[in-house]
């Protein structure tokens, strides 16, 4: 399983390709992974709220709602769980991921500048 998200991982993002033994860690560190053959997401829970590390779709997939599926799939886990809200980060140049969370109701709440290699990271939030 976890070689499989590793490949999806790295045509998602070919410049910081996670290996197996990062998601092996970050499920062992308590975080939960959603995958299909062409998505992952994972996220992390403490008390009552939730960050999301990392989402995904195959280049060949995108487009088609999976994206948006699998934060139904997080959100729907998240309240039964009793979570109360949803933070992220996302650069500032990623147009697809930031249109993604802003359909999906997240509001941008804050700035780090030049957290990716000089890009700023947008930090976003969403109350459940
Ligand atoms: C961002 C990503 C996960 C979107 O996955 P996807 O399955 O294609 O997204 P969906 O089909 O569910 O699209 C949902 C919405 O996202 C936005 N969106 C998705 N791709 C977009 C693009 N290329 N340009 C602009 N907006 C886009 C749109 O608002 C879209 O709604 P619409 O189709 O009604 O216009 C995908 O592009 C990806 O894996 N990118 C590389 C990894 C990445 O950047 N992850 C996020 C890190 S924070």
């Amino acid at each position: 399983m976890f070689n499989k998200i590793s490949e999806l991982h790295k045509l998602c993002f070919p410049h910081r390709p996670w290996g197996a033994d990062e998601f092996r860690d970050l499920k062992k560190s308590g975080c939960e992974i959603v995958a299909s053959e062409n998505g992952f997401i994972v996220w992390r829970t403490v008390c009552d709220e939730a960050e999301i590390i990392s989402i995904g779709v195959h280049p060949d997939a995108r487009g088609s709602g999976i994206a948006i599926a699998m934060l139904g799939i997080m959100e729907n886990e998240l309240k039964k769980a009793g979570v109360k809200k949803i933070l992220l980060d996302v650069s500032a140049e990623n147009t697809a991921a930031i249109n993604l969370y802003k359909k999906c109701g997240f509001m941008e709440n804050g700035r780090r500048p030049k957290y990716y290699d000089g890009i700023d990271a947008i930090l976003m939030e969403k109350n459940i």
